[in-house]
């Protein structure tokens, strides 16, 4: 009963489950997919017996993971993670990804970055031959957030891209807020040419904490369809 979409993700996330084993130390993605995930690993550490430590990626999954059942530490407490699955706003050929639609992708490049092995759960909708047809998110400082968009907007002239929009993003009436108490810039490039340069570039400027562009970090895509097909690319 549920529609292709839910499917498609729950799929994936089931299938990414197989990547987690018993004594591992599991980073814990972020969206509506990771959270299939979440409820998958849950319910495998409640009628299974896998034994498994969480490190989530944002508040919501912290609280999602607890719900379940899973044992949630901290990075720090964790060091390092044997496995950590997320979902992804786009993903190429190369496996490179645009992340943070969720807000949520300074911690998740943290916590992937800090794992043996990172796993992407997706429907198809997300492959893309070229990044940067979604809005690249860039988490900024409040403090003085203008003036780091107006140097954002510099830096953008004279790059590979097809876009040069900024916009700065809302909840409602009011500035978003993520995790780390900071607010988030939505970059419409419509198609990043060369991704390496400008995540170096815009992790350059001051108040800018962190892109949402993962660069060699994701080791395998599994990708979900509607008619319950799975697919891993890697
Ligand atoms: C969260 O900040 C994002 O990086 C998510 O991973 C991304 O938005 C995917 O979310 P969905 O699985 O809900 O599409």
């Amino acid at each position: 009963d549920l529609s292709p979409v839910e499917k498609a993700k729950f799929v994936c996330a089931k299938r990414a489950t197989q990547f987690v084993e018993s004594g591992m130390k599991v980073g814990l993605g972020t969206g509506s997919t990771a959270s299939w995930l979440v409820k998958c690993l849950g319910e495998m550490v409640r009628e299974e017996g896998l034994k498994i430590k969480g490190v989530p990626t944002s508040t919501r999954t912290a609280e999602l993971a607890r719900e379940v059942g899973i044992e949630v530490i901290t990075l720090d407490e964790a060091k390092w993670l044997d496995v950590t699955i997320d979902g992804a706003d786009e993903f190429d050929p190369n496996l490179n990804l645009i992340k943070g639609g969720g807000g949520a992708h300074l911690q998740e490049k943290i916590v992937a970055t800090a794992s043996d092995q990172m796993i992407v759960i997706t429907d198809a909708s997300k492959s893309v031959e070229t990044l940067g047809a979604f809005p690249l998110p860039i988490e900024v400082i409040p403090f003085g957030w203008q003036t780091t968009k107006n140097i954002v907007e510099e830096a953008l002239v004279g790059m590979d891209v097809m876009g040069r929009d900024v916009t700065l993003r809302m909840n409602g009436d009011q500035p978003f807020i993520s995790d780390e108490g900071n607010h988030i810039l939505d970059l419409h490039l419509k198609r990043i040419g060369n991704a390496r340069q400008i995540s170096m570039v815009l992790n350059q400027i001051p108040g800018v904490v962190e892109n949402g562009l993962f660069l060699d970090i994701c080791d395998a895509v599994v990708i979900g369809y509607g008619d319950g097909r799975v697919e891993v690319r890697d």
